[in-house]
C-alpha cells in the first residue's frame, strides 16, 4: 500500500487535503487554515466519504483552537466553530463522532492546542489501521469465493466511493480487494458511476486504476442486468451510518443494489469501521437524517469538455426541476453480513454487540 493519504499536515499553520471535485482530471492540493475553510470543504465536497469527513471536522477543530489563541478571541469562538461544523453535513456519523471526540479531549485538556493536534492527528492515525483491519477481516470472504470458482476471477459490485478517497488510507471496501489483489487473487470490480456527483466514475475508477485493479465502469442501472446473468459474486459497499439494528445509510442507490442482490442471491456486504456504527438508534429508516443537496447536482453532470476544461453540462430542460436525495438506507435483512475492524457479524443488534460489547 502506497503512503499516499487524503489528508496530512507539513506545517502545523494548516491541513492540506485533496480538492476531489476536480478528480480523475486534475489533482489539485488545498490548504485550510481557518476552521470555516473546513466547513466549506465538507459542505461543497471538497473533501467526502464518512470517514474522511470526520477527519477534516477533527482538524478542523484544531484550525478554531489555533485562530482563538492567536487571535486572542473570545472561547465562544470554538464553540461556534462546533456549530458549523456539526451542521456541515447530516447523515455520515463519524462528522459527529469525530466532534464528540475532539470536545471530550478538549473538556480534560491543559493545552488546548497541543491536544487539538494530537487529538486529530490520532483520529486520521487510527483510521488507516481501522480500515487495514478490515481488509484482513474481508479478504477470507473474497479468498473464499476465488476457491469456490476454481481461482477464476472473482467479480465485485460497489456502489459510490468507499475507498481511500473516502478514508485516510486503504478504503474500507477496497481494503479486502487490495489485499486480496497482493495475494494473487483474481478480482475484477464493477463500479456503479454512482450520479447524480459519478463518485463511482470519478473517485472509484481513479484509485482502482492508481492500484493496478481490473475494473469496469458501468452506469447505475446495469447491476440489476449483472447479477441476474452471474456476473456478479459479491457487492460490497461502504456506510455512512449503521443503527444498533443493522440498517445502512449509504449513498443514494446502495438499497436499488441490495433488492437485487438478495433477487439473485448474491451476498451483501457492508465495510463498516466502528466509527460509522450509531448505536443511539435503531430504525434506519425512521430515525437516520438523510441529506437532501442542490438540484443543479441532478440537473448538471461534470466533466471533462472537448476544450480540456472540467464543467459542468445541462442535461435536462433548464426549468425541469430535480430532487437530490444524497442516501438511501438499507434494511438489515438485505444485509449478508458487516465486515468490520473487529471481524464479520450479522447485521442485527446481537451481531453487532457480539464485536462491540462496549456498546451496550
Ligand atoms: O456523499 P459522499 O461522497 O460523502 O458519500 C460517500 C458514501 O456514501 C460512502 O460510501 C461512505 O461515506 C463510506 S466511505 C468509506
Amino acid at each position: 500500500m502506497s503512503k499516499f493519504r487524503t489528508i496530512w499536515t507539513t506545517d502545523d499553520r494548516y491541513v492540506e487535503v485533496i480538492d476531489q471535485r476536480l478528480l480523475p482530471h486534475e489533482l489539485v492540493i488545498v490548504k485550510l487554515t481557518t476552521y470555516q475553510q473546513a466547513v466549506e470543504a465538507i459542505k461543497s465536497m471538497i473533501v467526502r466519504g464518512a470517514p474522511l469527513i470526520g477527519a477534516t471536522a477533527a482538524y478542523g477543530v484544531y484550525l478554531a483552537v489555533r485562530e482563538m489563541i492567536e487571535k486572542e478571541l473570545n472561547p465562544d469562538y470554538l464553540d461556534t466553530a462546533f456549530s458549523e461544523l456539526r451542521a456541515s453535513r447530516p447523515t455520515a456519523v463519524n462528522l459527529f463522532w469525530a466532534l464528540d471526540k475532539m470536545q471530550d479531549a478538549l473538556d480534560n485538556a491543559d493545552n488546548f492546542l497541543q491536544t487539538a493536534w494530537e487529538m486529530a492527528g490520532q483520529i486520521v492515525e487510527d483510521d488507516v489501521e481501522t480500515c487495514r483491519m478490515i481488509g484482513v477481516h474481508g479478504l477470507p470472504i473474497i479468498e473464499a469465493l476465488s476457491k469456490k470458482k476454481n481461482g477464476e476471477v472473482v467479480n465485485i459490485l460497489t456502489h459510490c466511493n468507499a475507498g481511500m478517497l473516502g478514508c485516510i488510507e486503504w478504503g474500507t471496501i477496497t481494503s479486502p480487494i487490495y489485499q486480496a489483489a497482493e495475494k494473487g487473487i483474481k478480482v475484477h470490480v464493477w463500479v456503479d458511476e454512482t450520479r447524480p456527483r459519478n463518485q463511482g466514475a470519478n473517485l472509484t475508477c481513479y484509485e482502482l486504476t492508481k492500484h493496478g485493479i481490473d475494473h469496469t465502469l458501468i452506469v447505475d442501472n446495469t447491476g440489476g442486468h449483472l447479477m441476474q446473468h452471474g456476473l456478479v459474486d459479491m457487492v460490497i459497499v461502504g456506510t455512512d451510518r449503521t443503527t444498533r439494528n443493522g440498517d445502512v445509510a449509504n449513498k443514494i442507490g446502495t438499497y436499488l443494489k441490495a433488492l437485487a442482490a438478495k433477487d439473485n442471491n448474491v451476498p451483501f456486504y457492508v465495510a463498516l469501521p466502528s466509527t460509522t456504527l450509531d448505536t443511539t438508534i435503531k430504525d434506519g429508516l425512521k430515525e437516520i437524517p438523510i441529506e437532501e443537496r442542490n438540484q443543479e447536482e441532478v440537473k448538471y453532470v461534470v466533466g471533462k469538455s472537448a476544450s480540456g476544461k472540467v464543467e459542468p453540462v445541462l442535461i435536462c430542460p433548464d426549468t425541469t426541476k430535480a430532487v437530490n436525495y444524497g442516501f438511501d438506507v438499507t434494511p438489515a435483512r438485505l444485509v449478508t453480513k458487516l465486515i468490520t475492524e473487529r471481524g464479520v457479524c450479522d447485521a442485527s443488534e446481537e451481531g453487532i454487540l457480539s464485536l462491540f460489547p462496549e456498546r451496550q
